[in-house]
């Protein structure tokens, strides 16, 4: 089976298009919603499907406290190697988790990761261990990419091919959709080849990730059904302005826990 790109934590930053600045703006604009939410000081922060936690990081930086986890050994290590004595790591999965840890004031999950969670069941026992690790009026935010209705495809489908480098390794990137069934709660799954140019012998890498169709009333619907959050706002393209009918590339959703 061929490896998944998050073996490869410098490359598949390149790979997702991700552009430069992004990570700091989004920290900025977490603190702001911590700020306007929450009345007692947010200090102690839960990065869920944190990756290397590039917000992590920078929020350690600032004095916070923050603890990630992701499934991926390969993505904690590359974070720990990088991390000061603030920032802390643990490999759990997001579907359902518990930790050795005092309640924190707040969660992020960053990165569009969030409709990786398809089944109802999942949604809620996520929502529900997300919920076991916060304070009460503890926040929860959530980033997800504003998803456009794509065709339905009847087989494995070319969507892009692209070139990029990272760290000075050319990358060949194809990016495919994949077939789902009528009544699938999947927007789409987007399966993602990319050939890493190494030197010595090129890696081919493959990761198919299912993207559910997560809108705020979704998201509304899943908190009050955890029994656990209200949602409290949904902000888009880190404005807390501009209305969710302009909204361009990505909106927050802000869950309290009750
Ligand atoms: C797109 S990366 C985002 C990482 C990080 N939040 C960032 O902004 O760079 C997605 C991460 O989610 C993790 N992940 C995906 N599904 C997961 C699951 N079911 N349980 C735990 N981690 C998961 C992957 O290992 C990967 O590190």
């Amino acid at each position: 089976m061929e490896p998944s790109i998050y073996k490869y934590p410098d490359v598949f930053r390149r790979a997702h298009l991700e552009s430069p600045g992004e990570i700091p703006a989004e920290v900025v604009f977490l603190q702001q919603v911590w700020s306007r939410h929450r009345k007692p000081s947010t200090r102690r922060i839960l990065d869920i499907a944190c990756g290397d936690s590039p917000h992590g990081r920078l929020l350690a930086g600032d004095g916070f406290e923050v603890v990630g986890i992701d499934r991926s050994p390969t993505m904690i290590a590359a974070g720990r190697q990088r991390a000061n004595e603030n920032l802390r790591f643990y490999r759990r999965p997001i579907e359902k988790f518990s930790l050795p840890e005092r309640p924190f004031d707040a969660a992020i999950f960053m990165s569009e990761t969030f409709p990786v969670l398809v089944d109802n069941a999942d949604l809620l026992t996520h929502l529900k261990s997300v919920g076991r690790a916060l304070k009460r009026g503890g926040l929860y935010c959530v980033d997800i990419d504003r998803q456009d209705p794509l065709p339905r495809v009847a087989q494995r489908t070319m969507w892009r091919e692209r070139t990029a480098r990272a760290a000075g390794i050319a990358l060949d990137i194809r990016e495919y959709h994949r077939p789902i069934a009528w009544h699938s709660p999947l927007h789409s799954i987007y399966e993602l080849e990319c050939t890493i140019n190494f030197p010595a012998a090129a890696v081919t890498t493959r990761d198919l990730i299912p993207v559910r169709y997560t809108t705020p009333s979704l998201l509304e619907l899943a908190a009050l059904a955890s029994g656990m959050f209200k949602m409290v706002a949904a902000y888009c393209d880190l404005s807390f302005t501009k209305p969710l009918d302009r909204c361009r590339y990505r909106w927050m959703g802000v869950l309290r826990r009750v």
